[in-house]
């Protein structure tokens, strides 16, 4: 780990998690928790749950989850170590130096390096293109009408005609050879050695969301090949999880975020006052894109070219971000080719009213599908049909799949009751009739006995990190050894030891694991919703302590059956196993009997 365990330790608890929390999030009290709005996906009820008692947090909707450093590293796009500088700034503690491990520190360092590099660049080419000897990248972008406000706002530039000046630049700055190619702003080749890797284009500076300038991409003056050339990927750039313009769209505060593909399409949204526009760099849509746009806007307007290749890339941006829980709608800037050429032309008033009539994207589907077959003639119009049914059944809310059964039929001309009858026969073929029958709107996922032994585990978990006295009760029957989820064993084990010491602590156990997606499993570990139980406080849970007790002694039934049946299943022919698995029986049987007091 970067410091020492006493000093995250310090700086964890000296910054209280509602405090914390409520500087970015308002929360309201309810319970023994707070709760508030998830900052991580968008919703209208909250569900994001902050608990002082435990320093955590916790969102029933999205499982995002953590204590006060994952918070910051969520919301803040920051590294452990940039965290835990902020919150121990903020506590007025001493971060010692020399105790970090150098591997780490060196790693840290040449991030901080990289991103220097990146930064002095910028500054470089927002230099160069407002000199004399930059006058050709100010036409240039004069003629693309943009304001001198917006090429500042954008931090625009230009790379000189000469090939090695910004390395020269750099290394006069102090950094290294090295350091300057990984950056990516200079290439090497055997014969020429290193040289700029941009000249004679425009820079586009590409900021991730904290305003840090990652890499750029570069447009050519006019015609010529590549149009744009873009920084590769490096420690500091990754493209599958940034996007251009989020800096600003993430504050914009509109309800939707409109997604394109050009840097310029952006910089020409945003002059004309559609602030939450953001593009992919250079690369298609990744399922990451789609969750960093989640946590800002839960619509999405889609605005791809619209010639064969736009319409593919836009098909399949809609599946990801349905994937992520994120409705798209796709824009229609006919006849122009993308947003740039639309607003230049029609100005930001007729884009707004593109916006507004922005299409649905299933429909875009249907309406993209059917220039595939011609409904002239019965047999393809059968077919055309047919497929529509089979999209259909994606739908598994009954309410929702019906609503888009009528206006398709409506829109393509069959009845709704032929429609239906088609998704019905489909629903059977492939199975899943059940579900697509079934009269209910929500129909719930089947889980698997797997899933219900981990929740049953969860729940116990969480069970005693709320109520800690209970441990002393159950502590005979369970061991580490009954949570069948290698996580959940190792939690269990840190916690009960704790609770032997009686210095429990579950925010700091979080801090234990380094990867997010464990930090974020441990959060859920102890949150578990005892929704079966309806409890909001202490008192509560006291009045009601026979049907608790009850309801506990059931956890831990659970716990304990699941576990010998595991272990049953797993533990072969070995002696040793199998009278463990049969002192778990005799030990199941004695449980069943006992009384477990909540007193
Ligand atoms: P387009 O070719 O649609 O260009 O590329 P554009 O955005 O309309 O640019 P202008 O208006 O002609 O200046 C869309 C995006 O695809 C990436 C860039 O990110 C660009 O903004 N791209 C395009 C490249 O990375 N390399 C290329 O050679 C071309
Ligand atoms: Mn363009």
């Amino acid at each position: 780990m970067y410091y020492p365990e006493e000093i995250v330790e310090e700086v964890r608890a000296k910054n209280d998690i509602v405090d914390v929390i409520s500087g970015y999030v308002s929360l309201k009290k309810k319970g023994g928790n707070y709760f508030g709005l998830c900052p991580f996906h968008n919703e209208k009820s909250a569900s994001f749950s902050v608990s002082g008692g435990k320093q955590m947090y916790y969102c029933f909707g999205c499982g995002a989850g953590g204590n006060v450093f994952t918070f910051i590293m969520n919301y803040e796009n920051y590294t452990f170590g940039e965290a835990i500088k902020m919150l121990a700034d903020k506590a007025g503690v001493q971060l010692p130096e020399v105790e970090d491990s150098k591997e780490n520190r060196a790693r840290e360092n040449r991030r901080q390096k990289l991103l220097d590099i990146n930064k002095e660049s910028a500054n470089y080419f927002y230099y160069q293109l407002r000199s004399p000897q930059g006058s050709v990248g100010m036409d240039y972008f004069k003629r693309r009408m943009l304001t001198d406000e917006t090429m500042k706002k954008f931090a625009l530039g230009y790379s000189n005609k000469t090939s090695n000046d910004l390395c020269n630049y750099l290394k006069h700055k102090g950094f290294s050879d090295e350091l300057i190619r990984e950056s990516g702003v200079a290439v090497f080749n055997e014969k020429y050695g290193m040289s700029d890797k941009f000249w004679n284009r425009v820079m586009f500076p590409i900021q991730d969301s904290n305003h840090r300038v990652i890499g750029f991409g570069g447009r050519v003056l006019g015609e010529g090949e590549p149009k744009y050339l873009n920084s590769p990927e490096t420690p500091v750039f990754d493209k599958s999880r940034n996007l251009y313009g989020l800096n600003y769209a993430r504050t914009s505060r509109k309800n939707n975020i409109i997604l394109c593909e050009g840097y310029m399409d952006v910089i020409a949204m945003h002059q004309a006052g559609f602030t939450q526009a953001v593009a992919s760099l250079g690369t298609s849509f990744t399922s990451g894109q789609a969750n960093l746009i989640r946590r800002y806007a839960e619509n999405v307007i889609l605005s791809y070219d619209s010639d064969g290749a736009g319409v593919k890339a836009a098909l399949r941006a809609i599946g990801i971000l349905k994937e992520a829980g994120v409705s798209g709608k796709v824009l229609n800037l006919e006849p122009y080719k993308d947003p740039d050429e639309f607003i230049k032309n029609m100005g930001a008033e007729e884009f707004q009213k593109r916006l507004e009539g922005a299409e649905n994207s299933f429909f875009y589907e249907i309406r993209m599908l059917q220039r595939d077959y011609d409904l002239a003639d019965p047999e393809s119009k059968t077919k055309f049909y047919n497929e529509i049914a089979r999209r259909l059944c994606h739908f598994s809310v009954e309410v929702e799949r019906d609503n888009y059964m009528d206006a398709i039929a409506r829109r393509y001309n069959i009845s709704p009751e032929s429609m239906k009858k088609l998704v019905i026969s489909h629903a059977a073929r492939e199975g899943m009739g059940s579900e697509v029958i079934r009269p209910k709107p929500t129909a719930a996922k089947k889980v698997t006995p797997q899933e219900s032994g981990e929740k049953v585990q969860r729940l116990l978990l969480t069970w005693i990190s709320d109520y800690p006295r209970v441990y002393g009760q159950v502590k005979q029957y369970i061991s580490p050894q009954d949570f069948t989820k290698e996580l959940y064993s190792k939690v269990a084990e840190i916690m009960f030891r704790e609770l032997e010491e009686g210095n429990f602590n579950p925010a700091a156990i979080i801090s234990m694991f380094t990867e997010e997606e464990q930090q974020r499993e441990v959060a859920q570990l102890f949150n578990t919703k005892l929704e079966h139980l309806g409890l909001e406080s202490e008192e509560e849970a006291l009045q009601k302590r026979t049907e608790m007790e009850k309801a506990f002694h059931d956890i831990v039934m659970k716990v304990k059956q699941n576990s010998y049946e595991y272990h049953m299943e797993n533990s072969g022919r070995d002696i040793e196993a199998l009278s463990r698995t049969i002192t778990a029986k005799k030990e199941l049987e004695v449980l069943a009997k006992t009384h477990i007091s909540l007193e």
